[in-house]
């Protein structure tokens, strides 16, 4: 198996002295994360108990079939965990109240399953933000961080050939329900909290997120590094839409969750919009080479690529090297690494719906 470069472990050693530091910041405070039983939620609210925060999980924990959850393992990470819809106005302002900081994060965060059912999509991401800025405006926080999606992007800018650079201020051309909902969070959130409302606000738009114990959703065709994993895994065909020439910059869940928790304190971020990706585009058949060195005879197979999935770009990182004093640590190569050993190490990472719809494939 390829082996992580010792240049790049010795670099990360010494970046996490600062992180942590600059994390210490939130000692004590009171943070409430939306969807913070999820993926990035589960990574992110670990991380912030880790730095000593107080920190309230507000989730439906209904995301996922069977223990997608409880993988991420939010119930055990000392968080108070309350179970529950942002759609709630009750429950969202009770635990505001309290509150000095919020990540929203909460979202009905699939593409494909936003596109089947706009009406989940509107419901969680256009009514449930609505319903997390109304609470902030009636108990304001020091900062909330509005989590984005680099979809927003959608193809990037027309005639453009290649790969394309996504920068923060470019226009914005959504292609898909999901990603013209998170469009939508972003303008709310700078309509409604502007400079009277009495909380800050910093929009962080993710590019692909992807790390253990990431697991695909059902119907889904985004997550590559678990689908294309899982398939391997399985003895399967790596199955790739439109044979995989898509590229995407993927960034670790672990690089996501310190540039969210650092976007909730770093004082250039008030106001302002950043892109949180390496800066490296990666095609989605590159992945599947990379994937494919732990499984040999792993085959792959070209697909039809499905509407809605951009052929995608990476992001300029200037902004969040200069806004937040923050970039990427962890290379695809070892992050791709990481997700093959701890699938090859958990024997029940498959849940049982994915292991019947990838035979029957
Ligand atoms: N994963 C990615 O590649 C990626 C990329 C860009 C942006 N994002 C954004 O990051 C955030 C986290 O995504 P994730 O990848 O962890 O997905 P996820 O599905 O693992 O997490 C989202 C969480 O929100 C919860 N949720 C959904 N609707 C809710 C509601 N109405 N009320 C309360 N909780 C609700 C879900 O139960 C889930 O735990 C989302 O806002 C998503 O749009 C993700």
């Amino acid at each position: 198996m390829p082996a992580l470069p010792h240049a790049t472990a010795t670099a990360a050693q010494a970046g996490e002295e600062t992180i942590r530091s600059r994390l210490e910041k939130l000692h004590h405070a009171r943070v409430v994360v939306t969807g913070g039983g999820g993926l990035v939620g589960s990574r992110l609210v670990a991380l912030l108990c880790e730095a000593g925060a107080a920190v309230t999980v507000l989730d439906r924990m209904d995301a996922y079939p069977e223990s997608g959850h409880e993988t991420f393992g939010v119930a055990r990470s000392g968080a108070r965990l309350v179970v529950g819809d942002v759609c709630d106005a009750a429950t969202v302002g009770a635990l505001l109240r309290d509150a000095e900081f919020v990540v929203h994060a909460a979202a009905y965060a699939d593409v494909a399953a936003c596109d089947r059912r706009p009406d989940i999509a509107f419901r969680a991401n256009v009514e449930g933000t609505q319903v997390v800025l109304e609470q902030v405006a009636r108990f304001p926080v020091r900062r909330l961080v509005m989590v984005s999606s680099a979809s927003v992007y959608g193809d990037g800018l027309p005639g453009v050939e290649g790969p394309q650079v996504f920068h923060e201020d470019q226009p914005l051309f959504p292609v898909s329900v999901y990603a013209n909902s998170k469009l939508w969070a972003e303008h709310q959130t700078r309509l409604m909290l502007g400079a009277s409302s009495g909380t800050e606000y910093a929009v962080v738009r993710y590019f692909s997120v992807y790390g253990e114990p990431q697991l695909p959703k059902p119907g889904s065709h985004s997550w590559m590094v678990p689908w294309l994993s899982q398939q391997a895994r399985l003895g399967r065909p790596m199955r790739l839409n439109g044979g995989g020439i898509q590229v995407r910059d993927l960034v670790h869940v672990d690089d996501i969750a310190e540039a969210t928790a650092l976007a909730l304190t770093e004082e250039r971020m008030a106001g302002r919009t950043v892109n949180i990706g390496t800066g490296r585009p990666t095609s989605v058949r590159a992945v599947a080479d990379l994937i494919a060195a732990y499984f040999p005879g792993a085959r792959r197979v070209s697909t039809p690529r499905p509407e809605g999935d951009p052929l995608g770009g990476y992001a300029a990182t200037e902004r969040s090297r200069d806004l937040l004093r923050w970039q990427a640590r962890i290379t695809v190569e070892e992050g791709v690494e990481r997700y093959v050993r701890w699938l090859l190490a958990t024997p029940d990472a498959t849940p049982r719906w994915l292991a019947e719809e990838l035979h029957g494939a």
